[in-house]
């Protein structure tokens, strides 16, 4: 594979790479050299030969060499499969609340406030770079139902170079005077949103529909957004099924549909490219409609434990063939981090296990962090470009370095290809301490389409 064009190499990165091929099985690629091309896509990954002087490379190609340092490796971009930036401000304030009075005593007014293109831009600007800097490389944003700071929000991912997936939120029911559309305001808007967005021409910029739950949407509003979803074929999210009172709402509201997930069925929103938030409180057919419908879940372990909405049941959906995959889900999550959310995935999977007597309800770290990775890839539908290092994906990658204060590795734990025992190898344990140790102060740069988006 090395019989490329030498002069479409644009860099190279030799080292350590881990990834988590498979749900439950981490990958340790030591001694391995991969080049990118200019666009930022992997065009060759040569394991156990670090030796490049063969290619011959032009002098201008950035070379990366980490070979030497034990305690660094390179792990793919995370990937936030539901965040509202437009809730940052609000990260670790909500109280007592729960769902249904958090979003109106804490949420709606803040996103309100967000038609200040000001505070619009100081809020975003600063939520993308705090993403960044945890090594989120890819995220599925909710802004606010205004057209302006939307486009505003997939501007400033495009400036400062994170792939993105941008919602209006549509909301024309139920939600006070002063943050509420009409169905046509909704509409118009939503357009607004996806010509600019298409005006962007940009590889790493999409849309994606945004129906914020059913208690605020018309029916009339939801079958006119699955009717663009379909003949746009862009991604659309939504909440589902987080809160006790919020699915009591949902019946009294949509007495004709079966259950909370069959209304977004009946309304047409439900197929591969439909990202479903929380998705805690499923029945069978809920499930079962889920996993026909082939649309993925992003499950919000910060967020379900804050506002005490519940515990998703991730080792079953997953055993039943459906995407899921880790969002922070900002401001009800107060943590930007994935790597946070991935370590609560594991506690809140204990909690389950605790309840129902059943071991197969824990997470492991590899699963966590595949949810956090390759998880997140699959839901969005890009599982053949994104979450692993293989040739022909996407660079979207983090340097994560151990030797920093907040993790005690100690010398006798120094990686080694040698396994301590039959199962676990040096790396393992260091993975683990990472997950449930480690934080932005170990993520010191990080890449989206082989461009440096980060360095501390
Ligand atoms: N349901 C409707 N809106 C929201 C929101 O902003 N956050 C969460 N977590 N759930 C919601
Ligand atoms: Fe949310």
């Amino acid at each position: 594979t090395l019989n490329n064009d030498q002069q479409s190499i644009a860099q190279v990165f030799k080292g350590t790479f881990i990834h988590t091929p498979q749900f439950g099985q981490i990958e340790i690629l030591t001694n391995t050299v991969i080049g990118l091309d200019h666009q930022g896509t992997i065009i060759f990954l040569q394991r156990g030969d670090l030796n490049i002087d063969h290619l011959q490379l032009p002098t201008t190609v950035k070379v990366i060499d980490l070979s030497a340092d034990p305690l660094k490796f390179f792990f793919p971009g995370f990937i936030d499969t539901h965040i509202h930036a437009s809730q940052y401000p609000n990260n670790g304030i909500f109280g007592n609340s729960t769902l249904l009075d958090w979003l109106e005593t804490y949420t709606f007014p803040l996103e309100s406030s967000l038609t200040n293109p000001k505070k619009a831009e100081l809020v975003y600007s600063r939520c993308i770079k705090k993403l960044l800097s945890n090594g989120t490389t890819c995220a599925s944003y909710y802004a606010t139902i205004d057209a302006g700071s939307s486009n505003l929000l997939a501007d400033l991912c495009l400036r400062l170079g994170q792939r993105a997936f941008i919602g209006k939120v549509c909301m024309d029911q139920n939600a006070p005077d002063y943050h509420v559309e009409t169905l046509q305001q909704s509409q118009f808007a939503t357009m607004e949103v996806l010509e600019h967005i298409k005006s962007l021409d940009s590889d790493l910029i999409k849309p994606v529909l945004t129906p914020r739950f059913a208690p605020a949407c018309s029916g009339e509003l939801m079958t006119w957004l699955g009717e663009v979803q379909k003949s746009e074929d862009v991604h659309l999210q939504t909440h589902l099924s987080e809160n006790d009172k919020e699915i009591k709402w949902v019946k009294e509201l949509f007495p004709d549909s079966e259950t909370y997930t069959h209304v977004y069925h009946d309304h047409g929103l439900l197929n591969r490219k439909t990202i479903l938030a929380h998705a805690i409180h499923l029945s069978d057919s809920e499930i079962q409609l889920i996993k026909d419908q082939q649309s993925g879940i992003s499950h919000c372990p910060i967020s379900n434990s804050s506002l005490t909405s519940g515990e998703c049941r991730v080792k079953q959906l997953h055993a039943k063939g459906i995407d899921i995959s880790l969002g922070t889900d900002c401001s009800g999550g107060f943590s930007p981090s994935i790597l946070a959310s991935a370590r609560q995935a594991l506690l809140v999977s204990r909690h389950l296990s605790m309840k129902s007597g059943d071991e197969a309800d824990k997470l492991t770290v590899n699963e966590a962090l595949y949810l956090g990775t390759v998880g997140g890839a699959k839901v969005l539908k890009m599982d053949d470009q994104l979450g692993l290092f293989k040739e022909g994906y996407r660079f979207d990658c983090q340097l994560i370095d151990l030797d920093v204060d907040n993790i005690d590795v100690f010398d006798w734990q120094f990686p080694s290809e040698v396994p301590i025992s039959e199962n676990v190898t040096k790396y393992d344990n260091l993975i683990a301490k990472w997950l449930f140790n480690g934080d932005d102060r170990n993520t010191i740069k990080v890449w989206v389409n082989g461009r440096e988006v980060h360095s501390s």
